[in-house]
């Protein structure tokens, strides 16, 4: 199963449409907090709706313990600071996808720490991706190079 793991996530909706694609692509959700909101908040709710309760969100409470506990497995930052594309990569079917927070993506030390860094090609001047529509093209490719479920 393809891991989708967010850095203390900050938006509800995007948080929550993540929860409804994975539960639809049978990704794993895992979320390193603190987020910027509660998971009751009726926003993030309004998105996932029923969706919240076919898949399986783990939740730790800082980046050391998401270490520890998934100490065998290979975690890929997605970044717009890399120069490596997605679209060389290959993946393998229990990697470990990390996306960073909307405001700040995630800190040096972190960025640092891994070795396999990605970006989603961008054209021109644009800065970045809304972090739903990174989660979204590059689980397709992941799950695509595995020949999805
Ligand atoms: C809105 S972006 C964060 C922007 C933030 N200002 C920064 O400097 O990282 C939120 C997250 O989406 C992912 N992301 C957005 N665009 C991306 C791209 N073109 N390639 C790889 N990851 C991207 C990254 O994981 C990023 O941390």
């Amino acid at each position: 199963m393809i891991n989708i793991v967010l850095y203390k996530p900050d938006i509800p909706q995007n948080t929550a449409a993540i929860v409804r694609l994975s539960a639809c692509l049978n990704l794993k959700m895992h979320i390193i907090e603190p987020c910027g909101f509660n998971l009751n908040d009726s926003r993030f709710k309004r998105v996932a709706m029923d969706y919240i309760n076919l898949g399986q969100i783990i939740r730790y409470p800082d980046f050391e313990t998401f270490e520890l506990k998934n100490i065998k497995s290979r975690t890929i930052l997605m970044t717009t600071k890399s120069k490596k594309f997605y679209h060389h990569f290959k993946f393998k079917k229990n990697d470990f996808l990390l996306f960073g927070r909307e405001s700040a993506g995630v800190p040096n030390e972190i960025h640092k720490k891994i070795k396999d860094r990605l970006k989603v090609p961008l054209s021109g001047k644009a800065r970045s991706l809304n972090v739903a529509m990174t989660v979204s093209i590059v689980a397709s490719e992941a799950l695509k190079q595995n020949n999805f479920f």
